[in-house]
């Protein structure tokens, strides 16, 4: 990690990039006193790429295909993203599992975003076991990333009711423009070093959370915490 300048993010995407995109727009904006160092893909025809690379970010393709064992793809994972000297690994649609040495190689400095009100459908096609659980709300998470998927502490949540009549499409329709404001608004909070995760448990102020914080109840968009909310 570099101890000058300002902080490094690479961030980690392998589909269309629109969290990605909105994270650079934060970035741009002078929102989050930080830079994206580079944009790394598993896919070589990852949207989140031709994004990147059209507002001048850095990209590496690290092809899951070329690799025979996960080890192999992950050592080249490993080396593509600590040439960057990241501050901060973001992973924004991200689809492979990551083995324990590269999670634990980053802890505490590693995040992603879920779309559900985690620990509510860890895993794939969340819109869609909502919808089937009969739950009345949905939403997205931004958590530490540790070993074992979508497990990690949550350190904010946006949520969103469920409508009569929605689809797993029209929710993820919906909570999309959610994620784009979650997620660099917990970016800024972690950059400022007002949350950071102590042993299994995260500090906000150096003090425990003991919920995740709530887009537009406890923390806004542009990252700062909000009165009322337990953030308080
Ligand atoms: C988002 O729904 C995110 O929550 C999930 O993957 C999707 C990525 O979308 N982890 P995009 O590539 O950022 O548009």
């Amino acid at each position: 990690m570099s101890d000058h300048g300002p902080a490094r993010l690479v961030v980690l995407a392998s589909g269309r990039g629109s969290n990605m995109t909105a994270i650079a727009r934060a970035v741009e904006a002078g929102h989050l006193g930080a830079r994206i160092a580079a944009v790394v893909s598993d896919r070589p025809d990852a949207g989140a790429l031709a994004a990147a690379a059209k507002r001048g970010l850095d990209t590496v393709t690290v092809d899951r295909r070329r690799f025979r064992r996960r080890e192999a793809f992950e050592a080249s994972l490993t080396a593509a993203i600590d040439g960057f000297e990241p501050t901060w690994i973001v992973l924004a649609g991200f689809m492979r599992v990551l083995g324990r040495s590269l999670v634990e190689h980053h802890r505490g400095r590693m995040v992603n975003i879920h779309p559900s009100l985690l620990p509510r459908h860890r895993g794939l096609d969340t819109h869609r076991r909502v919808l089937d659980a009969g739950e009345p709300d949905h939403g997205a998470s931004v958590h530490f990333v540790t070993p074992t998927l979508d497990a990690g502490p949550v350190i904010s949540q946006v949520r969103l009711d469920v409508q009569p009549g929605d689809t797993a499409d029209t929710l993820a329709e919906r909570l999309l423009p959610l994620e784009h404001r979650l997620y660099p608004a917990t970016l800024a909070l972690l950059l400022n070093h007002r949350v950071e995760l102590i042993d299994e448990t995260i500090q906000l102020d150096n003090t425990p959370l003991d919920q995740p914080l709530v887009l537009d109840r406890d923390l806004s968009a542009d990252g700062r915490l909000l009165d009322g909310g337990h953030a308080g």
